[in-house]
């Protein structure tokens, strides 16, 4: 089996589990302050990773709650079992399954599931993008008075989120038609990727949350950078993904307030 078509059977399967959980409740934990987990996201991440294995037993695995697979490896999958935790805890039916697959650290396939709604975000590179099998392209608006602004918080409650809303500020004042916060990094790249959004940013995401998103918006014509305009690593980073000709209006304002939390003092311990 190819990776494409692996990782869309794996984010199928890890769907009916996230499914199951969402319906029947799930054991929630935290991992960190606001930072929460649930029996879902490992059952998930243990069945996309079994299945990855059984075919590919010598790929890494890159996965948020158990495999550590390194960056560095040839032949890499890089998987969210379930992104946008925090609304699957609180019963918001707003969360998906993100898996990418790289090849010397370039993503090759992406897929992105979105079980109740059965919207299914797909990329190959070279090749394109796709939402549930049609062909998708980004917008085509060159100001900011005429978008929605996608925006995250990750799970920090200093500097990092007060940049944000500071960023968020600028936003409104060039005019944008909204900010939305929904809460699942992989389908808000997928939004940019569909036109839904103009811009999307985020201070910090890890490869997991952005790996296959970033592959859509850039398959689907847009830009993906770091919030200083530099190309994305593959680690902890933040991001600004947009339609393009956006880019330069939106990473200003977005770099001055990284630079702002970046330079802020850590928080007293
Ligand atoms: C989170 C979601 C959220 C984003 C956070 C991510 P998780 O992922 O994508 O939208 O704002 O930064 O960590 O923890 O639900 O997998
Ligand atoms: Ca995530
Ligand atoms: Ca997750």
């Amino acid at each position: 089996m190819k990776p494409f078509e692996l990782a869309l059977s794996a984010a199928k399967e890890a769907g009916m589990i996230l499914e199951r959980f969402f319906r029947d409740g799930a054991e929630v934990r935290s991992k960190g302050i606001s930072d929460l987990v649930t029996d879902a996201d490992i059952s998930a991440e243990r069945q996309i990773a079994g299945m990855i294995r059984q075919v590919y037993p010598d790929h890494a695995i890159l996965g948020e709650e158990e495999n550590s697979g390194s960056i560095d490896a040839e032949h890499l999958w890089v998987v969210d079992p379930l992104d946008g935790t925090t609304n699957f805890a609180h019963q918001i039916p707003h969360f998906a399954v993100s898996i990418a697959y790289l090849y010397r650290g370039q993503a090759q396939a992406g897929v992105v599931w979105n079980p109740l709604r059965g919207d299914l975000y797909t990329a190959r590179r070279g090749e394109g993008a796709w939402h549930n099998e049609k062909p998708i392209r980004v917008g085509s608006q060159t100001q900011m008075s005429e978008v929605l602004v996608g925006t995250g918080f990750y799970y920090d409650r200093g500097a990092m989120m007060e940049a944000t809303l500071a960023a968020i500020g600028d936003c409104f004042r060039q005019n944008i038609h909204g900010i939305r916060r929904f809460g699942t990094a992989s389908l808000d790249l997928a939004h940019v990727a569909t036109g839904l959004y103009g811009a999307y940013f985020e201070y910090q995401l890890s490869p997991w949350d952005y790996a296959a998103g970033q592959l859509l918006v850039e398959e689907a014509g847009g830009k993906v950078t770091t919030c200083n305009g530099s190309s994305m690593p593959l680690q902890k980073t933040s991001i600004l993904a947009t339609n393009g000709p956006l880019h330069p209006q939106v990473l200003s304002i977005v770099e001055r307030h990284l630079k702002s939390w970046q330079s802020a003092a850590p928080p007293a311990m």
